[in-house]
């Protein structure tokens, strides 16, 4: 029955009483629910007031029924007994009652002394009994109750009755009563104004206890929460994001300015992907912004005038240098250093590309500075749970006069108690462009165990004097990345559930923001 018919049926049978009416005896064969919910639409029209009540009551298992209507065990083995007129052999019960009653019924019978035992023969000892436990039944039947708490007991353990949760409604006519449902306006419409209609229109009042629809709206990914977190932590330690657009780079900013010779294996097509069109970049040249004979006019404000010019040609000839046969006190890697394998377009596989870069630029204006980027990279990997080929990394550098190593291990203490990590390891690394390296182990409380969180190091003399910087300023630099802080974070196990065509909208949509550790 639909909760629109169900409705007329309570206001009809209402109309009728004056007494407030249990649900179950007007309506016994409606599911509750259905009944629930038409009474609810009355009761928010005030038409209806109604109260809820929870009972148990015993009803019939499909055995007990059967007993209503064919008797007890023991009432069958009785009349089988009376039935063989010269007693029944006990072997021959099973025959005639069937299994199952012999065995119940036997018992019974004989503990109600209805039947005894004669050598192997059954011989019953009344010819009229009572079957209580059909008589028990046929009361829990009629009236879903017995008063008998042993009858109970024994029924149950029979399973014969079984309990049932039942919940039934008591209505009655609310202050709104009326024989038929009123029509509940939802919108004043434009016809309703103009023939005034709405002077006796009824209007649904506002539901304020709705929780109201999701509004859509869009949601910042995981990846980006916890990066705005990281940005955080670089801007209250002073340091200024670096521009990171440029996923495209030479091989010049990517590996050479760093000193990875040009037959390091990260420069392997395996390792690294190669831009097929276009596949090299123009050769250097003057950047227009740092061109002296520039009219005045037409430089940008922005440009700092104190900056001195650039020298891209002296830069160049260093790095091929420095790889070539040495310099600034490097031996070098001394081979024939090819500028087209520099010019060759890739993309960028890890963002100390962008580093280098603004590390040549503050050669124009050598200061103590920090600078910090957060993007993608693209490395030619397996993909696996948790290897994709392209990843986000975290990287800050900091530059200044006279650093040492032991300040950089200070600095990264001071930085990863930021992100609730306050146990670190180090361990002496390599990596082509700092001197020395160490990889960054943190040890990790909720998964406890210590866990590689970074790699870092000084950069080399040779790098950072051929861009310019003056031989007592030192860098140092470190990186870690965005995804594995992210998926500790969030508990994502897998990163294809964090990145790509099998990322859950729902998981990105309503997962909150994390906050790494403050102290
Ligand atoms: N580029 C390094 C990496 O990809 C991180 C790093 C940056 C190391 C700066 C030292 C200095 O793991």
């Amino acid at each position: 029955m639909a909760s629109d018919d169900m409705t007329t049926h309570i206001l009809d049978a209402l109309s009728a009483s004056d007494v407030p009416l249990p649900s179950n005896e007007l309506f016994p064969s409606t599911p509750s629910a259905i009944v629930k919910s038409a009474l609810d639409r009355l009761a928010s029209r005030q038409m209806v007031q109604y109260e809820t009540n929870d009972k148990e009551i015993f009803v019939l298992t499909p055995e007990g029924q059967e007993i209503v209507t064919n008797g007890s065990h023991e009432a069958k083995v009785f009349a089988a007994v009376v039935a063989a007129m010269d007693g029944l052999k006990i072997s021959e019960l099973p025959a005639v009652v069937g299994k199952d009653n012999a065995k119940v019924g036997q018992g019974n019978a004989f503990k109600r002394g209805w039947i005894k035992k004669d050598k192997d023969v059954l011989r019953a000892t009344t010819d009229k009994i009572v079957d209580e436990t059909q008589q028990q039944l046929l009361t829990v039947q009629r009236t879903q109750t017995l008063d008998d708490a042993k009858a109970v007991t024994d029924l149950k353990r029979r399973k014969l009755v079984t309990l049932q949760k039942v919940i039934t409604y008591t209505a009655s006519k609310g202050p709104k009563y009326a024989r038929k449902m009123i029509k509940e306006e939802t919108d004043l419409t434009p016809e309703m104004l103009a023939n005034g209609s709405w002077k006796t229109a009824t209007f649904k009042p506002y539901n304020f206890n709705a929780k109201g629809a999701v509004t859509p709206a869009g949601a910042f990914h995981p990846l980006n929460k916890v990066r705005q977190e990281f940005r955080n932590i670089f801007f209250e330690m002073g340091f200024e994001e670096m521009p990171t657009n440029r996923y495209v780079e030479t091989g010049f900013w990517n590996f050479d300015a760093l000193f990875v010779p040009q037959q390091h294996p990260a420069r392997d097509l395996q390792d690294t992907f190669y831009i097929a069109d276009p596949a090299t970049a123009d050769p250097p040249r003057e950047d227009p912004l740092d061109d002296p004979h520039r009219p005045k006019s037409t430089q940008p404000a922005s440009k700092a005038t104190t900056d001195a010019p650039l020298d891209y040609k002296k830069y160049w000839d260093n790095v091929r240098e420095v790889h070539e046969h040495g310099k600034f006190g490097s031996i070098g890697y001394r081979y024939p250093w090819s500028a087209e394998e520099s010019l060759r377009l890739v993309l960028r596989t890890h963002t100390t590309s962008v580093s280098s870069y603004v590390l040549h630029k503050l050669a124009a204006n050598p200061r103590p500075a920090r600078f910090f980027s957060i993007d993608r990279v693209f490395r030619n990997e397996a993909v696996d749970a948790t290897h994709l080929a392209e990843f986000h990394q975290i990287e800050g550098v900091i530059a200044d006069f006279g650093l040492t190593l032991g300040g950089l291990i200070g600095f990264m203490e001071v930085f990863f108690a930021k992100m609730g990590i306050h146990q670190l390891r180090f361990k002496p690394a390599y990596n082509p462009y700092t001197e020395p390296s160490m990889e960054i182990f943190g040890y990790h409380e909720g998964l406890g165990k210590w866990v590689e969180i970074g790699n870092s190091g000084m950069f080399r003399p040779e790098m950072l004097e051929s861009m310019g910087l003056p031989k007592n300023m030192q860098v140092y630099g470190w990186g870690l990345s965005l995804e594995r802080p992210t998926m500790i974070k969030y508990g994502v196990n897998n990163i294809r559930e964090l990145l790509g065509h099998k990322v859950d909208l729902n998981f990105i949509e309503s997962n909150p923001a994390v906050r790494l550790e403050k102290n």
